[in-house]
């Protein structure tokens, strides 16, 4: 009898992870391949944990061309495995496994009964970042396209589209950007993780 109870514990088990695996979420948080190296875009970070969004922000001087913003500001929200915020606010540090989205919506104003400020509107794409010891750097950068046409997988992106160096060079914490996250800065500064420097 606890050998059936067994198998169909299991069974049920297996069941699960395959549909969690075929709705594209992360069983208990992990990142998800296919090959070795394409992250799977997870379908369910919204039910992750929100972490801040920024607004309008642009990294580059504005003088230079490739920033002039046509069109409303965006929203850039950004989400991260609940299990790896859990263990950021222990240890201040990213375990590894740990998956971050960042999502672009469009805003808008004066709709509805809203005057002035602005809200979140239409999906515009959607970006992910991961820490995970399989890559040699111990960190990948994933862009899965814009909303139209969001690819199921997206392959890591080379040094060369800047991702790396910028997240490497102006971040206070490992490869992420918490000094824009001020309860996670928070949490750095009195764990002591914010990079030598900063
Ligand atoms: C010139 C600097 C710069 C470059 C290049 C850049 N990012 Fe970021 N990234 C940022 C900043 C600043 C934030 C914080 C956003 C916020 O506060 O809303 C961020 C946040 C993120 C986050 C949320 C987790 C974190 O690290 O804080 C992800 C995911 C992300 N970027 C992915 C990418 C990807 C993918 C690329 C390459 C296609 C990229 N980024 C290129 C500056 C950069």
């Amino acid at each position: 009898m606890k050998k059936v109870i067994v198998a169909v514990l299991a069974v049920s088990y297996v069941i699960a992870a395959g549909q969690a695996l075929r709705a594209g979420q992360a069983v208990d948080g992990q990142p998800r391949y296919t090959g070795d190296m394409n992250l799977v875009r997870p379908t369910d970070y919204r039910e992750w944990t929100f972490i801040s969004s920024g607004l309008g922000m642009t990294y580059t001087p504005p003088s230079t061309e490739a920033q002039t913003q046509t069109g409303p500001p965006t929203f850039g929200n950004v989400f991260v495995t609940p299990s790896s915020y859990r263990s950021f606010l222990q240890t201040g540090k990213w375990p590894d496994k740990t998956v971050f989205v960042l999502e672009f919506r469009t805003s808008g104003s004066d709709a509805s009964i809203n005057k002035a400020g602005r809200f979140q509107s239409d999906l515009l794409s959607v970006e992910a970042e991961v820490k995970d010891a399989r890559f040699p750097d111990g960190w990948a950068f994933f862009n899965f396209g814009p909303a139209a046409s969001l690819q199921d997988s997206a392959a890591p992106l080379p040094v060369s589209r800047g991702c790396v160096e910028c997240h490497t060079a102006h971040t206070a914490v490992e490869r992420t950007f918490v000094q824009f996250y001020p309860t996670l800065m928070d949490v750095a500064r009195r764990k002591g993780t914010v990079k030598p420097g900063f």
